[in-house]
């Protein structure tokens, strides 16, 4: 079993642990391998497991093998995170009380959000050309968030990624959730199915004219 838990390392589990932390299954998964890029706030990965597979990355793993390690600078600062994630639990605790307001505020906006089980709120947008229209918007009222669409999803699932921190204020929230609920009143796409949602964006049309490559069609 692998697991990238690129979501997860430092903010599931009781003490950040990650997705086996979460679920209280310590030692679960063969082939765990995460990102530094997110909540430790860096750039690089890591991949844990066996001896043997480690030690046969090491040698094989092209990405490890032919690039340049992490600069020193650089992971002294992700020490210093594994440190905080350790000994200051306040900013996870206050990372999820975050997302437990937001989540369920969008959601009774009339989003389609799924349940949320990581600091990322995935709002459902459809077509690319809607979401990054939508996208755009939000943008101009201050407010900056992940265009998701073919081929990191399906064609017609694209979504905006709304990623929370610790940091972020019940105002920023709000602000937030005010600023989507008027564009999406604005759009029509407030309490609507992914098929209606759908329909609404196969009718927009990029104002800037700048289709991915693949043209019009997700
Ligand atoms: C699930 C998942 N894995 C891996 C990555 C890649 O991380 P990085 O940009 O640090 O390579 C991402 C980035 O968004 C991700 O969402």
């Amino acid at each position: 079993l692998m697991v990238d838990d690129a979501h997860g390392v430092g903010v599931l589990g009781r003490t950040g642990r990650g997705i086996e932390e979460h679920w209280e299954m310590p030692g679960s998964v063969d082939v765990l391998m995460g990102t530094l890029s997110k909540a430790l706030g860096a750039v690089g990965g890591f991949v844990s497991g066996s001896k043997d597979l480690i030690y046969y990355l090491r040698f094989f793993a092209p990405s490890g093998m032919f690039t340049t390690s992490l600069p020193a600078a650089v992971c002294a600062g992700l020490l210093e995170t594994l440190r905080l994630i350790r000994s200051e639990p306040e900013h996870r605790e206050r990372l999820w009380s975050n997302i437990r307001y937001f989540m369920p505020a969008l959601r009774n906006a009339g989003f389609l959000v799924p349940d949320a089980v990581s600091p990322i709120g995935t709002v459902f947008m459809g077509t690319h050309t809607l979401m990054l229209e939508f996208s755009r918007e939000l943008f101009d009222a201050g407010i900056k968030c992940g265009n998701v669409m073919y081929p990191a999803v399906a064609k017609g699932e694209s979504i905006l990624r709304m990623t929370l921190n610790a940091r972020h204020t019940m105002q920023d929230l709000q602000v937030t959730v005010d600023a989507l609920e008027r564009l999406g009143r604005r759009w029509g796409i407030l309490h609507r199915s992914p098929e209606e949602i759908r329909e609404i964006g196969a009718r927009v049309r990029l104002r800037r004219g700048d289709d991915p490559p693949w043209g019009a069609v997700s």
